[in-house]
């Protein structure tokens, strides 16, 4: 069962230390947020996952990390400069500024219309101004004097990175078509947002990947090219459903209709998930065609080729982009993982069923109180198993407390350490430890000496 709301993991996830709206000490900052503690290992979990999925394990891929302020003519070459723009409106009374696509689709709550039929300010039912085009990128200056020449752009996509590294590559790697560069890195929209957590934020990351290929035989009917993007479309999803455990009756494929087409692109397909608010982008897989490589060719007077062996000549590779938002995943996930039930007392408890590989926490270390005695065992227990998994120590509250809390930051397994593990009255321990499972919370009693090798037998993939 996925979250009833949004407000539900927002909640969630300042309490627990998932993710915090940024600079709350200063009343905050729109469509910034800062990710906690746990938030930054579930923000790491997926893109490990991701990573191992693109690069780690295929031989036709590797990895990239360009720098993310960029020469400016990349960003003229890439069209940004020129078409990177969304239609902004002003409230003529309150001053708000709203995207007009947005207010069409009833993103920030009900349509207001006038008598005319125009759409009316959403905050206080003011005039709108005339569409205006304000390009989405953030500029920044280099040195300290501020002319033309100084100005960068902050990346809105960490593909032209790619791009612009493609001879670097096939140069230093001696790669061969086909094949892919992979980048995970932060991008930059000015967008004014409607504000649904890090759906849509203005500092974000990215997980993309540049897939080179053999320009098809007929460009007019490309079967070939065709055939490939249909391919990493459906390698894509699989990700979302096997890795992430996504419902696939949550996620649906959109192919972008003619208009709706960025400037780069010969075909899109969107990957969307059913949000608490509908059906919303998760990933969107581009044929980009030679678009790039033609236009920073042209840019720089330097062509990017690849020449081809077999036929003596040089080509301009065309390439399939899976370009997926790692932080809006990170919320699809949460929203995903939530659950709530009533055990056999009639307790209620929340569990997040993340998927052991994406858990921030794989394994608490629960004394079963706070007692003396227990600690040195439950100590020696914690830095066991903490070199191995990313673990937690708890001794504070009840038992049933904590369980309730490992439930709810979705900790697949805690170790507990009870009178029996260390001995009472005189009597020996009998040096074993109890594993309790969060999905069925079924406890199972190992020897300590077993204790790795049942946890990993019961952490798939971690
Ligand atoms: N290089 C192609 C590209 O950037 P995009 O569809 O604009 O394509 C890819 O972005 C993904 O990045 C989106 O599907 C979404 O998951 C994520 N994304 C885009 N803008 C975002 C924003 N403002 N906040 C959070 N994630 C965003």
């Amino acid at each position: 069962m996925p979250a009833p709301d949004l407000d539900t993991i927002v909640s969630l996830a300042k309490r627990r230390g998932f993710v915090f709206p940024a600079a709350e000490i200063y009343g905050g900052f729109a469509n910034t947020y800062d990710y906690g503690p746990l938030g930054v290992e579930l923000k790491r979990n997926i893109r490990d996952s991701w990573w191992r999925s693109m690069v780690r394990e295929r031989d036709d891929v590797v990895g990239l990390d360009a720098s993310l302020i960029t020469h400016p003519r990349v960003w003229k070459a890439s069209g940004h400069v020129a078409t990177f723009n969304d239609p902004l409106v002003d409230c003529k009374k309150c001053q708000m500024r709203w995207r007009v696509d947005h207010l069409e689709e009833g993103d920030y709550g009900p349509v207001k219309r006038d008598a005319e039929g125009n759409i009316r300010c959403p905050n206080d039912g003011g005039e709108l101004t005339e569409p205006r085009q304000f390009n989405l990128m953030f500029k920044t200056q280099i040195g300290t004097v501020a002319d033309d020449s100084a100005i960068a752009y902050l990346p809105p996509e960490t593909a032209q990175g790619i791009f612009i590294n493609f001879e670097n590559v096939v140069g230093s790697m001696r790669r061969k078509l086909p094949f892919g560069i992979a980048q995970t890195r932060v991008s930059f929209r000015n967008e004014i947002t409607p504000g649904k957590f890090v759906f849509r934020t203005l500092e974000f990351e990215q997980m993309e990947m540049e897939y080179f290929c053999f320009p098809p035989k007929d460009r007019e009917n490309p079967v070939e090219y065709l055939a490939l993007h249909q391919e990493w479309i459906a390698y894509r999803l699989n990700w979302y459903i096997e890795r992430l455990g996504i419902d696939p009756s949550r996620l649906r494929l959109r192919p972008h209709e003619k208009e709706e087409l960025s400037h780069y692109s010969a075909g899109t397909t969107d990957i969307e998930y059913l949000f608490p608010w509908g059906w919303g982008e998760l990933e969107g897989v581009a044929a980009r065609t030679d678009f790039d490589l033609t236009a920073h060719g042209n840019e720089s007077g330097h062509p990017l080729t690849y020449f081809d062996e077999e036929s003596n000549q040089h080509v301009v590779p065309w390439v399939i982009e899976p370009a997926a938002g790692l932080t809006r995943t990170l919320a699809v996930t949460m929203l995903e993982a939530w659950d709530e039930e009533t055990d056999a007392r009639g307790e209620k408890r929340v569990v997040m069923r993340f998927k052991p590989s994406i858990a921030p926490v794989k394994v608490a270390v629960l004394p079963l109180s706070k007692n003396e005695a227990l600690r040195p065992f439950a100590r020696k227990v914690y830095d066991m198993v903490r070199p191995v998994y990313m673990t937690q120590y708890d001794e504070t509250q009840s038992i049933g407390r904590r369980y309730r809390r490992q439930d709810e930051i979705g900790t697949p397994l805690c170790v507990t350490i009870d009178f029996q593990s260390v001995g009472e009255k005189g009597e020996a321990g009998d040096d074993a430890v109890t594993i309790r499972e969060r999905d069925s919370q079924a406890q199972v009693r190992v020897p300590l000496s077993g204790l790795l090798d049942a946890l990993r037998e019961r952490l798939p993939g971690c």
